[in-house]
């Protein structure tokens, strides 16, 4: 069987036949059908924007591999600073690597002073953490006057290094503000998820559990990257305009603000809350089917049509969380939700499963995180994942400006009418 798809223009009789590679042809062979063909594709459905090296998904196979490893191993096996490097090198760091990168990410940590004293302090005591975090991560730009410099391979780096560093200290600084508590400075002589649960919660002698840390560190690595979702493709988007790595961070994380997106697992626990109790979770279910109520939040994925790998994970690491913190009591909840969603035929017949912020949430609050924080806590590994595609997309030929095409269905022309003639 040829490798090959053909094309015919029933207008035309023109016919085309070009190569299909890994599963893709090049949308070229219509512009040369026709160059004022366009495909109608809503949400990119159907459409791969890039070429990329960097995750590997396979949604029918609940498969998820960062440059070739899997999700199951790195989860097991490696830590966060260590997928980080992998994601943006392609390749695990060697010890000496491993040293430098840690020793260079440690001694970024710090933010200017008036990020804090200037700009934070100026949002309005009930402000967002996520809207802080979107507003500071585009305003920490500002002080850097080499973000710009793009085609630099040396300021790339910088700005890479800056933004993996400091955005646990910025995501810790938004949370503090919040509670009007005093900031705590970053502890150079902690790992990373130990450094930002201390900059979140130390007051006075604050010691942290191993098994927390390994639990934060295990969660910023399912999160790190996850190909062409959302934020990845704003990131995407903005960066094709050459704008600075910040800038297109913020535009990012401001498309991992919905809940559709990464504010999910905030709306897992809201729903969750809500429901109250066990008994209520058959009402529940029947009001998401009929389309009166919300969806059942942290179900169901673009990709996903099998289960996805991270859930899996998940589960097992709020279990672990729970030996040290107790049970979060939404727990009960959650699993006779997943029982019964995974036993009736609507879910099923439409292959929703749990996704990677069904059980997150319930971790985050064991961890002592308000609701508000949670994409947050997304957004600081995600912001890896972010980079290595603007990297990419940077140092890829085939790439332009972002600028798809429209469908026109508006109006034909028409005269401009008098105010008076309306
Ligand atoms: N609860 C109830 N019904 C659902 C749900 C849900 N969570 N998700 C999809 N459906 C139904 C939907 O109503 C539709 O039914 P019908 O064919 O009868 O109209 C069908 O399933 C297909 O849904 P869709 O909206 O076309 O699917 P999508 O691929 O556009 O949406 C999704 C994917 C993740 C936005 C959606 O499943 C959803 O809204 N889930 C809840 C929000 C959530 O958990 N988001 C986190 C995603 S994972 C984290 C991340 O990567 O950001």
């Amino acid at each position: 069987m040829p490798d090959t798809i053909t094309i015919t223009d029933d207008r035309t009789g023109k016919t085309i036949t070009v190569p299909i590679q890994g599963g893709v042809f090049p949308a070229a062979a219509v512009r040369e059908l026709d160059p004022a063909l366009f495909i109608y594709d809503p949400a990119y459905m159907q459409t791969a924007a890039c070429k990329s090296s960097i995750t590997y998904l396979d949604g029918d196979a609940g498969i998820l591999r960062y440059r070739g490893y899997p999700i199951e191993q790195l989860a097991e096996k490696s830590t966060y600073l260590e997928v980080a490097y992998l994601l943006l090198n392609g390749e695990l760091p060697t010890a000496e690597q491993l040293v430098k990168w840690k020793h260079d990410v440690t001694h970024h940590t710090f933010i200017h002073e008036n990020m804090r004293k200037r700009f934070v302090d100026g949002f309005h005591y009930d402000a967002h953490p996520m809207g802080m975090l979107v507003s500071s991560i585009a305003a920490l730009g500002t002080f850097y006057d080499d973000a710009k410099d793009i085609t630099s391979k040396e300021s790339r780096d910088k700005q890479i290094l800056r933004l993996i560093a400091k955005s646990p200290t910025l995501a810790a600084m938004c949370y503090r503000f919040s509670v009007g508590q005093p900031f705590v400075y970053p502890d150079n002589n902690l790992s990373f998820p130990a450094n930002f649960l201390n900059m979140m919660w130390k007051v006075g002698d604050y010691e942290i559990d191993p098994r927390l840390e390994r639990a934060m560190d295990v969660l910023f690595i399912l999160h790190a990257d996850h190909e062409q979702n959302c934020g990845t493709t704003a990131m995407r988007v903005v960066g094709s305009s050459h704008a600075d790595p910040y800038t297109s961070a913020a535009a990012a994380a401001s498309a991992l603000y919905g809940p559709l997106h990464g504010g999910a697992n905030e709306a897992v626990v809201r729903m969750l809350a809500d429901i109250g109790s066990i008994e209520n979770v058959p009402a529940f279910i029947e009001e998401v089917k009929s389309g009166s109520g919300s969806r059942l939040m942290g179900f169901g994925h673009r990709v996903y049509k099998n289960f996805d790998p991270r859930a899996t994970i998940i589960k097992k690491t709020a279990y672990d969380v729970f030996e040290v913190t107790g049970k979060n009591p939404l727990l009960d909840i959650a699993l006779k939700l997943e029982e019964t969603a995974l036993s009736d035929p609507y879910f099923v017949d439409r292959k929703l499963y749990p996704n990677v912020d069904f059980y997150s949430g319930l971790i985050y609050q064991a961890l002592g995180f308000p609701v508000a924080m949670f994409t947050v806590l997304f957004a600081i590994p995600r912001t890896v994942g972010w980079l290595a595609h603007w990297q990419e997309l940077l140092g890829d030929k085939d790439q332009k400006i972002s600028r798809p095409r429209q469908w026109y269905t508006g109006p034909e022309p028409r005269n401009y009418l008098a105010l008076g003639d309306r």
